[in-house]
């Protein structure tokens, strides 16, 4: 594991304490209109990469019912914890969360030879290194003809957040003013568009790439604000600080809220999904040409 992943891996430790609280409004419904466009049926096995603690490997192991299994991988494993705890209230069986880089996974032997029935990544693709590689190395896992979704923020989602989050922090971490915001370390916004998304989906060996946006605005109550510095990839903005300064940035970012005349955070997601094609073997196409 990188220093990068390790970096990751942390943050999502840290931040697991309140990631939940986010759940309801944010990573569950793209979570589960994931699930739903991957159109998953009884028996299938899905991968679901960068799961944390389960909003679409849930609803996925819901779909594919006790016939089905559904592999959740994540390098964080306190957020792989809260998967267990919620897998095992809603009686779900089928379902293993196992801590690894996804950059690194190799379909186990209760996988067959050809591959998953299906992947899923909601909001993690953009965390892997050499994300496009990482990708399409993924997409390797899913057999031909298989079913592939991912859900990316749209252009613009949370960014004027994000930036008084970015502003307040950074005045007391200084590591976070040297390195940037966390939008500008990751390549999501070369797929933030339904334009850039589709080819992008496209271009790692897949078809019939359909993206649908998932509008989701809710009020910047203090609350949601502080969940979604504490419960997300934004954690990392408070490495370092000790308990006054994090105080101090809570009470930042709320006057900033209110200065900047923010009253709603836009989470619009985009929501894509694809049909996997494999080249042909040697082997095939010789079937293929011995036919015709
Ligand atoms: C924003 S969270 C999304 C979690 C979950 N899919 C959801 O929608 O609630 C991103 C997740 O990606 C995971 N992640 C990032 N890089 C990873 C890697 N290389 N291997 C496995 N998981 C990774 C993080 O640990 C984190 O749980």
């Amino acid at each position: 594991m990188g220093d990068d992943t390790a970096d990751t891996a942390r943050t999502f430790d840290d931040a697991s304490d309140t990631f939940d609280l986010l759940t309801e409004t944010v990573w569950g419904p793209a979570g589960r209109t994931l699930a739903f466009q991957l159109g998953l049926g009884p028996g299938d096995t899905v991968l679901d990469a960068c799961c944390g603690a389960g909003a679409s490997a849930l609803p996925a192991a819901a779909a594919v019912g006790p016939s089905g299994r559904v592999h959740g991988v994540d390098i964080s494993s306190d957020l792989l914890e809260k998967a267990r705890l919620i897998a095992e209230a809603q009686a779900l069986q089928n379902v293993d969360f196992v801590c690894a880089d996804v950059t690194t996974w190799e379909a186990p032997s209760d996988i067959p030879a050809e591959g998953y029935d299906a992947l899923a990544i909601s909001y993690g693709v953009f965390f892997l290194p050499d994300m496009h590689r990482a990708f399409a190395r993924l997409v390797g896992l899913v057999r031909h003809g298989g079913r592939v979704g991912v859900t990316v923020w749209r252009e613009g989602a949370m960014a004027e957040y994000a930036q008084v989050v970015f502003d307040v922090a950074s005045r007391f971490n200084l590591d976070l003013a040297e390195r940037g915001s966390l939008r500008a370390r990751t390549p999501l916004g070369e797929i933030d568009t339904p334009r850039t998304f589709e080819a992008w989906m496209a271009d790692a060996g897949t078809h019939s790439v359909d993206v649908r946006v998932l509008s989701n605005l809710l009020p910047a109550t203090d609350e949601l604000c502080w969940n979604l510095v504490t419960g997300t990839g934004y954690r990392a903005a408070l490495n370092g600080l000790d308990d006054e300064e994090i105080a101090a940035v809570r009470r930042g970012i709320a006057d900033e809220v209110t200065t900047r005349g923010i009253h709603t955070i836009d989470f619009t997601t985009l929501v894509g999904t694809a049909t996997v094609r494999r080249p042909p073997t040697a082997a095939s196409a010789h079937l293929t040409q011995s036919r015709a």
